[in-house]
């Protein structure tokens, strides 16, 4: 046990005042973490976490990574805001670094997965309408995607559950089925402007694009003068084993969306895009007063040129992710009656479907010291920092081991 220098009262005082003060806007679990370092965080108590969540896919490097400290404490030191009306030094290291390891020319920053989808949908309007005049506006989308909470990300996600409530959405959005490449000719009209998908639909429930799939996708939209978008918020910054996951699946996008393990915790969000479409955008087209500032740039470029050193971070996501599968495999079949099917995903982004309800997993897993997420219909989600080890997805095992036994009994 860590100890802290909270009280276990501190802790309820805490989620007393939470749900007395905060919106009512997430199911928080009864605990306030506090602390956290490489693959574990401790509650108030003192109870220490095996964290295979990262703060939903966020925490690339593990918890307060020395090098996305020390990066910020030297930024905070120097320099912390000064807006985008002057050139910020860790953004343009951040964007070149970017650009050079992607299919890209061009960068924007900006806070957040969503603002990045909103900058994504505004570029390529803007492109269209630029290029081809004012009736090429929409886009499609795939059910069960999930690309954010504001409104035009919400209008381009593809799952009722997640709209309800907040219409009417925004106009010029279409939805077709996932991995359907006739759907999505159908779809594509003398309006479209672009397509938009999750290469691995992560929120949906971890659905994986078929190779075939996107590259007819590809195809198509260069058939049809349409731009693809790719939305890499989960799956981008290493977690597939790749830099970005559609060098998994050989397929160039045209515009790219990132967020999540790109500030290695904490919050930025980046689009970026090829020449041809980035150039639609000029002074005054598209900004935000925090994009790219001083402290989140210098967090992602710690924490980027981190994962590229000696490609030994994403080697360990390939070995691990196959690792984890393999685990999980076990697991499916000594728990055949709580668990639907085999693993699936990428590296490390694998889904659990499950026959029993998702949160009462997640639940008994809290209690036995094992963090996780649902994503989709039931299904248990893993997306552990990636600097994982056998050791650690050993111990994963038997927490969650415990926690199905548990659930299969009650
Ligand atoms: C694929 C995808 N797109 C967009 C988002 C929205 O990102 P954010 O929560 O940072 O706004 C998420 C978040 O879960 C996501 O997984």
């Amino acid at each position: 046990m860590e100890t802290t220098s909270h009280t276990a009262s501190d802790q309820e005082r805490l989620i007393e005042a939470s749900a007395q003060y905060l919106m009512n806007t997430y199911a928080r679990h009864p605990v306030a973490l506090v602390k956290g370092r490489g693959m574990r965080v401790w509650d108030m108590h003192g109870t220490e976490y095996l964290d295979f969540m990262s703060g939903i896919a966020v925490n690339a490097l593990g918890h307060c990574h020395p090098k996305v400290v020390v990066a910020l404490q030297k930024q905070a030191q120097r320099l912390l805001h000064v807006s985008n009306l002057f050139h910020i030094g860790p953004q343009t290291e951040l964007g070149t670094l970017l650009v050079q390891r992607s299919f890209a020319d061009k960068a924007f920053f900006c806070n957040s997965g969503t603002e990045a989808i909103e900058a994504a949908i505004k570029l390529a309007r803007k492109y269209s309408k630029d290029t081809y005049g004012p009736d090429r506006y929409e886009i499609v989308a795939a059910h069960g995607s999930f690309h954010g909470r504001t409104m035009a990300a919400l209008s381009a996600t593809g799952q009722e559950k997640h709209r309800k409530g907040f219409g009417p959405m925004l106009q010029g959005f279409r939805f077709v089925p996932f991995n359907d490449i006739s759907a999505m000719e159908e779809a594509l009209g003398p309006h479209t402007c672009a397509v938009l998908l999750e290469p691995i639909q992560g929120e949906g429930g971890i659905h994986v694009a078929d190779v075939t799939y996107l590259q007819q996708v590809r195809e198509l939209c260069d058939r049809k003068e349409v731009l693809l978008i790719f939305d890499e918020i989960q799956t981008g910054i290493g977690r597939t084993g790749h830099l970005f996951a559609y060098e998994l699946f050989n397929v160039i996008p045209d515009i790219m969306a990132l967020a999540k393990g790109l500030g290695g915790g904490v919050a930025i969000g980046c689009l970026l895009a090829k020449a041809r479409a980035a150039s639609a955008f000029s002074p005054g087209s598209h900004g935000t007063t925090f994009g790219g500032n001083p402290l989140a740039s210098a967090a992602a470029l710690a924490t980027l040129r981190h994962i590229l050193e000696d490609d030994i971070l994403l080697s360990n996501v390939r070995r691990m992710g196959e690792y984890l599968r393999n685990g999980l495999k076990s697991l499916a079949y000594n728990f055949a009656h709580l668990v639907a099917t085999e693993p699936r995903g990428a590296g490390l982004l694998l889904g659990l479907p499950l026959k029993t309800d998702c949160a009462k997993v997640t639940r008994a897993a809290l209690e036995a010291g094992l963090l996780l997420t649902c994503a989709g219909d039931n299904v248990l989600r893993f997306t552990p920092p990636l600097i994982v080890e056998e050791a650690d997805i050993d111990e994963m095992l038997d927490r969650l081991s415990s926690a199905l036994t548990r659930v299969g009994a009650a």
